[in-house]
């Protein structure tokens, strides 16, 4: 049996002049989170929010926040999105990013924050694996990170089941990108439990049925096993 399925909705794909509304909606809809993505430019091709809007976010409603920072050095700024988020909220950085996972981990910690390490599709668990025992959550990326609406990259399903197999007792484990309906079996099967989802949440005329539906797919994996 596997730890509990949450359903993490990223607002990368939501109406950004609508935020408010379509985090109602969401909330709503019972989601278990609500994933927010940070990008610099630098280690992403692509430019998004700072601690600002997570502050503003984290006023219009109590689902935690699942803040993924696919920024540089994030050692420098943890502290600051933990100002702007609260407890019962997770930060998660990028192994690749960072030459002190150690630190910044006990950064996040310090500010008592959960705390995830992700790492991109083309990197093995080995470099996250001694890192299992010091934080909450590990995310495997199944697309490279940037952008809501790739393609699922299946060659990180042996990465879940491996992770699954090392980390402990109930850990969560996030998978992000590319998730759909047709897919989100398969990444429960290898022992995710966190699921993002943008496009297959946002990009729908009914978010509420998405999340539903999301949700009883990957329950009734768990349900067989
Ligand atoms: C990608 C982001 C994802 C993205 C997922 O870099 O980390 O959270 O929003 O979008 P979909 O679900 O559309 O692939
Ligand atoms: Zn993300």
């Amino acid at each position: 049996m596997q730890p509990k399925i949450k359903i993490a909705a990223s607002i990368l794909a939501a109406n950004p002049v609508r935020l408010e509304d379509e985090i109602k909606k969401v909330e709503m809809a019972g989601v278990d989170l609500i994933h927010i993505d940070v990008m610099d430019g630098h280690f992403v091709p692509n430019i998004t929010v700072g601690p600002f809007i997570v502050e503003g976010i984290k006023h219009i409603t109590k689902v935690p926040l699942d803040i993924h920072l696919m920024i540089e050095h994030p050692e420098r700024y943890v502290k600051t999105f933990a100002e702007a988020a609260g407890k019962g909220d997770l930060i998660t950085f990028h192994i690749e990013a960072t030459k002190k996972p150690e630190e910044v981990i006990s950064l996040i910690r310090g500010t008592g924050l959960k705390v995830g390490v992700s790492m991109n599709p083309d990197t093995s668990t080995e470099i996250v694996e001694n890192l299992l025992d010091m934080v909450d959550m590990v995310l495997v990326m199944s697309v490279n990170p940037g952008f809501a609406g790739q393609k699922f990259i299946s060659k990180v399903l042996p990465k879940i089941a491996k992770l699954r197999s090392v980390a402990p007792g109930k850990m969560d484990i996030e998978v992000d990108g590319g998730i759909t309906i047709e897919n989100i079996s398969q990444v429960v099967q290898q022992g995710a439990n966190v699921i993002v989802a943008a496009s297959a949440i946002f990009k729908t005329s009914d978010p509420f049925s998405a999340i539903k539906n999301l949700r009883q797919m990957a329950e009734e994996v768990n349900r067989k096993e």
